[in-house]
């Protein structure tokens, strides 16, 4: 069976990025990366997508009169690359409702608190300056809201005497690394059902493109 191809949008840092090419070349995820797409010309993502030999384009918001036009760029090179699975690894732009329904069903994110607690920016200071002894991380699908789409996998990460947002951060981090690739995983084997908001794992050998 041929390999998923996944289209990557990120902004920034791009370790998540870097924890699905581990696992893609470990063996530990049957899927091909076929675009990663950056909004950030300076973004470390782009230096790492070119050191393993991935296309990578920057499309900055900038270079477009509306939102519209920006998302449909992305779109379009998305499709250019047959991406069949969108994976937000530290996008930090909201897409809007016509970019979510253009894609629906197949945009994935991973956001660092256990939803729906601390949606939006900044969710690990959140999560220290409430006080919560436990945090983690959520791998959803997106959908028109915010942070708000159907939950395919959570983890939680307790939180430590003395946290700081960035220790906690680092903490979360660790697990994201193993939580994404198993929720991309999951979705390129056909392991996950979506009714309503509701996403069920099925059994291996339930799958719909099992490989
Ligand atoms: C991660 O914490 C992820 O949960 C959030 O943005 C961060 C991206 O980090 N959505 P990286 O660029 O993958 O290192």
């Amino acid at each position: 069976m041929s390999k998923m191809v996944l289209g990557v949008l990120a902004s920034g840092r791009g370790s998540n990025l870097q924890a699905i090419l581990d696992a893609i070349d470990a063996g530990r995820l049957s899927a091909k990366i076929g675009v990663v797409i950056s909004d950030n010309p300076d973004a470390n993502v782009i230096k790492r997508s070119i050191e393993w030999d991935v296309p990578v384009v920057c499309i900055e918001r900038k270079q477009y009169e509306s939102k519209e036009a920006w998302e449909t760029a992305i779109a379009d090179e998305l499709n250019v690359h047959q991406a069949e699975l969108v994976v937000l690894a530290g996008f930090m732009r909201i897409l809007s409702p016509y970019f979510v329904n253009r894609l629906s069903g197949r945009v994935m994110n991973i956001h660092p608190s256990l939803l729906p607690a601390f949606p939006g920016r900044n969710a690990q200071e959140q999560a220290v300056n409430h006080a919560v002894k436990v945090s983690g991380c959520t791998v959803h699908f997106i959908d028109e809201g915010m942070d708000s789409g159907p939950i395919i996998l959570q983890e939680a990460v307790p939180l430590e005497e003395g946290d700081t947002p960035e220790t906690l951060a680092e903490r979360i981090l660790h697990v994201e690394h193993v939580l994404y690739p198993r929720a991309i995983g999951l979705y390129c084997e056909g392991r996950l059902k979506v009714e309503g908001r509701r996403v069920t794992i099925l059994e291996k050998g339930e799958g719909t493109h099992e490989n």
